[in-house]
């Protein structure tokens, strides 16, 4: 595992402006506080993604995980990382009511996990809670084009910006939320062209995940890119490891050894020698 220097080094949403067109950010999920250990050192921003719905608790859509699951695995990511900037997802039906229901749900994470910012779905229509975040000093990242907790209401998980009118409608959802006061945004699930005049038109930095590779950053769902969530595995996703393939190999040697009384050995045994435990 990744050591820990021991300093407190965390990078902070206000570092984000200075990437805009420079190096890209590097950004990833995490759900646990082993997996922020690991990947720590490695990235600039971990998200506690409501993709855990699907990844880890097998659900159907990311629609059906609660505030306090967010917060539960925004403060075990907080206890595994120290350079990474964490960023907690607001769930489905915590947030969209009204600006004053969004604040409150956002300054529980805040208070409660001590991460550096909430992520919230929606362009246009959520610019003003979004203003209304940032103006009670909680950071958002904010999330265009695919919207996995809408994408049930909207036919499934399809690209966006296919036509003129799509094209412009994510358009000023980019404009509308950087207007707003957002420190960056993720960029899911559209055609190249458009993530492409995003990131040139807005002037806060664009994280892609199946959009364009000169996006400001990309994030991947580490579940995907390491082969443990193989249910589906979307084109824009690139593996880097197949370590689900690792775990049925693992679990298969430790069953033989079980069975065939290999394991355990007297050297994982107490009081050996004396015949004491
Ligand atoms: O929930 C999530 O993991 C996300 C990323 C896919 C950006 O929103």
């Amino acid at each position: 595992m990744a050591k820990k220097s021991g300093e407190n080094q965390r990078i902070a949403v206000s570092d984000f402006a200075a990437r805009k067109g420079g190096k890209p950010l590097v950004c990833l999920t995490a759900y646990s506080k082993p997996m922020a250990q690991w990947l720590d050192s490695y990235v600039d921003l971990l998200l506690v993604g409501d993709s855990l719905a699907m990844v880890i608790y097998g659900m159907e859509t990311t629609r059906g995980v609660t505030l306090d699951a967010m917060i539960n695995h925004g403060k075990a990511v907080m206890r595994g990382s120290e350079h990474a900037c964490v960023i907690v997802d607001l769930p489905h039906g915590t947030y969209e009511d009204s600006p004053e229901q969004a604040l409150r749900s956002a300054s529980r994470v805040m208070e409660e996990t001590a991460v550096q910012g909430v992520k919230l779905e929606g362009g246009v229509e959520m610019a003003d809670t979004i203003r209304h975040l940032v103006d009670n000093d909680i950071p958002v990242l904010g999330h265009i084009g695919l919207l996995p907790q809408k994408a049930a209401n909207r036919g499934g998980f399809k690209i966006q910006g296919k036509d003129d009118e799509g094209w412009k409608r994510v358009m000023e959802d980019a404009k509308a939320v950087a207007g707003a006061g957002a420190f960056a945004m993720v960029v899911e699930g559209t055609v190249e062209g458009l993530a492409q005049e995003i990131t040139k038109t807005v002037s806060v930095p664009t994280i892609g995940i199946g959009a364009s590779p000169t996006c400001d950053g990309q994030i991947l769902v580490t579940d995907d890119a390491l082969g443990l969530f193989s249910d589906f595995t979307p084109r824009f996703v690139k593996r880097y490891a197949e370590l689900g393939e690792e775990i049925e190999k693992a679990a298969q040697a430790y069953a033989d050894d079980v069975r065939e009384r290999r394991f355990p050995g007297l050297e994982h045994c107490f009081g050996v020698d004396k015949g004491k435990g």
